[in-house]
């Protein structure tokens, strides 16, 4: 493509070391539409003539075709996709292949193939976190009532239920969404015939072909728009910051799983066995899923590292955004369908949870809050608790045995109402809080808002 300049062929290893093709292959469908519409705009700008047009068009549908059967030979010594579509068009049609490339660069147009990628890849992305939002609906649904102790410092803290504590990554996935659906806005945008950084003195008709492509409209710098990957970095963002709440999810879930714990088992479908321990059942594919997450932390990593220390405008470290993007964006993918499928299908083992989140202390709060609504201060009302607490451990009567008002005349008969589960859930009505009612009418709130 550039043999005017050069008398020597490039070394072997250099065509080695510097191809993009045996990954950015990938790209081929949004090249060949970024060139069909940059050949429209040649065809309005007096370039091309309609058979030209039409020639150029054919030729690219039936590459396409040909790539899409597995029958398109992917060459080495052309680098990358763009060459090998555009020399194999040239080759197929002869002079106005030549053509295509007029007031266009590898710059603007890988640009804008990885833009249309990263626009097409966010709109597989959100239903597939909505179909795992669904799953833990319908979990959330099945086990709404189901009681469950809550933790902070992986210590009992206070009870919920399943069904909240399901929704909190319902919560979590949503704003995943939102931050995909706003990189999405923001990547819309078209750089082509932003040229190799400068433009081109020959103008075509750039909100057209933009149009075409489906984007909002056109970058407003020829410089910064060839240069960019921002919209690279924010989709990684997006997803680590997805990867990182299924690996929450995940590490919740080896927990719950374990004997220690109890609360869940999963389907025999989505555990893996042990080839020396017969009794064993592995959560294998949370594992896999936290394991996972550290890959998508990296592939951030190594594209924000990648463009930190480059002067304007392209340079060649660029074409490293590719395989994190690409990498992130599969692994992402199997990540949420994988863990869709398990999600739907694990059950709580609702006798252990019950058990779990009966233990008296869990409702040393709505002791204190009880002692708050007779008139007692909150920090006595705690330090009065706190001696119950005291006693209960010491003594190994269960808090709701004690005789409380051994302690202090504060404690009235009428105190033992609060060691009763399902009124402690029921009290807790105001908006974000666990009582049943609550969370069956978040669960209907969901299932109108995420579509199949
Ligand atoms: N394969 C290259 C990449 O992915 C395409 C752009 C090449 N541009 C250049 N001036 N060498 O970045």
């Amino acid at each position: 493509m550039w043999k005017g300049r050069f008398a020597k062929e490039t070394a072997e290893l250099v065509q080695q070391f510097g191809e993009s093709i045996s990954y950015d292959w990938r790209l081929y469908k949004h090249d060949i539409a970024g060139s069909i519409a940059h050949a429209r705009a040649q065809v309005a700008a007096g370039l091309l003539t309609g058979d030209e047009f039409a020639s150029i068009e054919n030729g690219l549908r039936e590459i396409e075709a040909d790539i899409d059967a597995g029958k398109f030979e992917f060459k080495t010594s052309l680098e990358d996709i763009h060459m090998n579509i555009e020399a194999e068009l040239t080759k197929r049609i002869g002079a106005p292949g030549a053509k295509l490339h007029t007031a266009r660069s590898r710059n603007d147009q890988v640009a804008t193939d990885t833009r249309l990628y990263c626009r097409a890849e966010i709109d597989t992305l959100i239903p597939a976190v909505s179909k795992l939002q669904l799953a833990l609906l319908d979990r959330a649904e099945k086990y709404a009532a189901t009681v469950l102790p809550a933790y902070t410092h992986l210590q009992r803290g206070q009870p919920v239920t399943v069904g909240h504590h399901l929704l909190a990554y319902v919560e979590m996935l949503e704003r995943d969404k939102s931050r995909l659906q706003d990189c999405r806005k923001r990547l819309n945008v078209s750089p082509l015939g932003s040229g190799a950084l400068a433009g081109s003195t020959i103008n075509l008709d750039r909100p057209a072909v933009a149009a075409e492509l489906g984007f909002d409209g056109v970058t407003n710098n020829s410089m910064d728009a060839v240069a960019d990957r921002d919209y690279i970095a924010e989709l990684l963002f997006g997803i680590s910051l997805c990867g990182v709440h299924l690996s929450r999810l995940s590490e919740d879930l080896v927990l719950w799983t374990s004997a220690e714990f109890g609360f869940v088992s999963l389907s025999d479908s989505h555990t893996t066995g042990s080839s020396l321990m017969p009794q064993k059942k592995n959560p294998d594919v949370c594992e896999i899923t936290r394991g996972k997450t550290g890959r998508l932390l990296g592939n951030l990593v190594a594209i924000l590292t990648a463009i930190k220390g480059l002067p304007l405008t392209y340079n060649r470290d660029l074409q490293e955004d590719k395989e994190p993007l690409f990498d992130s964006i599969d692994t992402l993918g199997l990540t949420l369908a994988v863990n869709a499928e398990m999600i739907a299908a694990m059950e709580f083992r609702e006798e252990n949870c019950l058990e779990a989140a009966s233990d008296p202390l869990l409702l040393a709060t709505d002791l204190a809050d009880w002692l708050v609504k007779q008139g007692v201060p909150f920090r006595h009302a705690h330090e009065l608790v706190g001696k119950a607490v005291a006693e209960s451990v010491s003594s190994g009567t269960p808090l709701d045995q004690l005789d409380l008002s051994k302690i202090d005349a504060a404690y009235t008969p009428d105190a033992q109402t609060v060691f009763n589960l399902q009124t402690a859930l029921a009290a807790r009505t105001n908006p974000g809080a666990p009582s049943v009612e609550n969370v069956r009418s978040e669960i209907l709130k969901w299932q109108g808002l995420i579509q199949a």
